[in-house]
């Protein structure tokens, strides 16, 4: 890129580099590439132009692509392990909220308690004080459930869905509304075995973990022997035996090459006298078609729940759900549903939708520590009699008060980039201002305009930042760079002046990727 901006041969210095891309590549968020977005900035802008609503019929992601995506590297797993694990979770901010918190209703950034109390409330490992958009799937499950209970009879059930879409949270509630039921309908309560399958030393432990629930005399760690031992078990008639609940999260960690553990592991809610409820958890929607085939010609097919990517209005509602507990609200209607919606287009994962929300609170941290460096800088000017305290920077360190949609826009940059914002932020400065000049023009009705008009739009910009202009045959030259990189449309005609130039990227993507510099920003406003 910058080889070509030279070949314009304009003496222009290279662009200030912008927050957004000061930040980038400082994210552990390993997005796959293929999961790119348009912009954040066309979402900026459309969730601008619709009020902010959010469009419930934005393009969902089906949980089938999760098939490549199925978390089996170690790392993530490790990771995911802890942050599955019920017994980490940490509780929801809302009870331990310091009474300072609660009787203030607007927020305060500058309070490092309730900024924490904030960022805790978005943690993932935070237990939501509900878990909602999931009332179906919980249904469905809970249901099945009860069937079995009630008649005293086995089954097995496969749960399935792309990464964050709240199978292991929605199991958790599920476990405590079954074992609540059993109470009020005076039923014996299950045995509950609920594990992460990666957390097994091997793949076959999982057969002694559900036989030593039963605490038999004689226990073995051998396989073969648990797994003789518990189908001896199912085969016999025993009717003081209770029923028991297996939760497998990540089943996938099961396969092996022989896929003798999972068939195996199916297997054992087919003898006659088990009383073995199976629910398995893990990514792929097909599993159960492509491990299990003996299990369907058997027609003991596990039942399938799936849990759909969340759409926009689902994260939405998630997000207000978890904020809910803190008194004062913290983000901008307008930011969490940017959020929502680029989160959507991509996956549906809560987890990154939880993950960018809190980048958007640094980020605004981060505004906040800069406005103080910046008025200290001022005030000690003023001290040494230099200039007056009244600077732009003090009179918005007052302003800020919530997570505004700018913040979310940089917080989403760390996690989606659009090629398109790496060109324009990388490009030189004056090239940037006709970028800039040519959003300016083109925010009425207008559509494309002459080389002579841009240039007269340029010169206001240039004028109004005291930033010296480059003549008009240099500017001229620097379009057809611009035209070049397929940011700029540029018309035939004899004359220079009167060739027809257009826009041929989304504005929005020019304002996302300008709005990381001041100066742009003030341009843009
Ligand atoms: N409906 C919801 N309400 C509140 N928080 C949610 C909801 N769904 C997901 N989350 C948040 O997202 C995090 C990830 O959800 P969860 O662990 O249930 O995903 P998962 O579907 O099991 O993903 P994976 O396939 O990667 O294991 C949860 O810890 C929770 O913080
Ligand atoms: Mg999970």
């Amino acid at each position: 890129m910058p080889s070509i901006a030279k070949r314009g041969g304009s003496p222009i210095s290279p662009a200030p580099k912008s927050l957004p891309e000061a930040l980038a590549g400082s994210d552990g968020d390993s997005t796959p590439q293929k999961r790119k977005l348009r912009s954040h900035a066309s979402a900026v802008a459309a969730a601008l132009r619709e009020g902010g609503a959010v469009d419930p019929a934005a393009k969902r992601v089906s949980p089938r692509r999760c098939l490549n995506q199925s978390p089996n590297t170690p790392p993530k797993r490790i990771e995911k392990a802890v942050a599955d694990k019920p017994s980490k979770l940490k509780k929801s901010p809302a009870k331990g909220l310091p009474d300072s918190l609660v009787a203030d209703s607007k927020w305060n950034p500058r309070d490092p308690q309730q900024m924490s109390a904030a960022k805790e409330a978005l943690h993932v490992s935070t237990l939501p004080p509900s878990v909602s958009c999931r009332e179906n799937e919980q249904k469905m499950i809970v249901d099945f459930c009860k069937g079995c209970i009630e008649h005293g009879k086995a089954g097995s059930l496969y749960i399935c869905g792309c990464p964050g879409t709240g199978k292991s949270l929605s199991m958790e509630k599920v476990k405590e509304l079954l074992l609540h039921w059993t109470q009020e309908a005076g039923l014996q309560q299950p045995e509950v075995l609920a594990l992460n399958c990666t957390s097994l030393s091997s793949t076959s432990e999982i057969f002694s973990k559900i036989l030593s629930k039963y605490q038999l005399p004689k226990m073995t760690n051998n396989r073969t022997s648990a797994l003789q031992q518990l189908q001896k078990l199912y085969s016999e008639k025993q009717q003081s035996r209770k029923m028991m609940l297996i939760i497998a999260d990540e089943l996938d960690y099961l396969i092996t090459k022989d896929r003798a553990v999972l068939h195996d592991l199916f297997m054992l809610t087919t003898f006659p006298f088990s009383k073995c409820i199976l629910v398995g958890i893990a990514n792929a929607i097909d599993l159960a078609d492509r491990f299990l085939p003996r299990l369907q010609s058997l027609n003991c097919k596990p039942t399938i729940v799936t849990f759909r990517a969340y759409s926009p209005v689902q994260i939405v509602r998630i997000l207000h759900e978890r904020l809910k507990v803190l008194p004062y609200p913290v983000f901008q209607p307008h930011a969490l549903e940017l959020c929502a919606r680029k989160v959507a287009a991509a996956s549906g994962d809560m987890r990154k939708a939880l993950c960018i929300c809190r980048g958007a609170i640094d980020m605004l941290e981060m505004e906040l520590q800069e406005s103080t460096r910046s008025t200290n800088l001022s005030m000690h000017d003023e001290e040494k009699g230099q200039q007056a305290v009244t600077t732009p920077e003090f009179s918005k360190l007052q302003e800020i008060d919530a997570v505004r949609i700018d913040h979310m826009v940089l917080a989403l940059s760390r996690t989606f980039r659009s090629p398109v914002v790496d060109t324009i932020q990388i490009l030189p400065q004056h090239q940037q201002i006709i970028l800039c000049s040519a959003v300016k023009l083109f925010r009425g009705r207008q559509k494309d305009t002459t080389v002579g008009e841009l240039y007269k739009s340029y010169l206001d910009v240039c004028k109004s930042t005291h930033i010296p202009a480059a003549g008009f045959l240099e500017f001229s030259s620097m379009c057809r760079v611009l035209n070049d990189q397929g940011l700029l449309k540029l018309g035939q005609s004899r004359e220079d002046k009167l060739r027809r130039i257009a826009l041929k990227v989304d504005e929005a993507d020019i304002t996302f990727a300008l709005q990381g510099v001041r100066f742009f920003r003030n341009c843009l406003q």
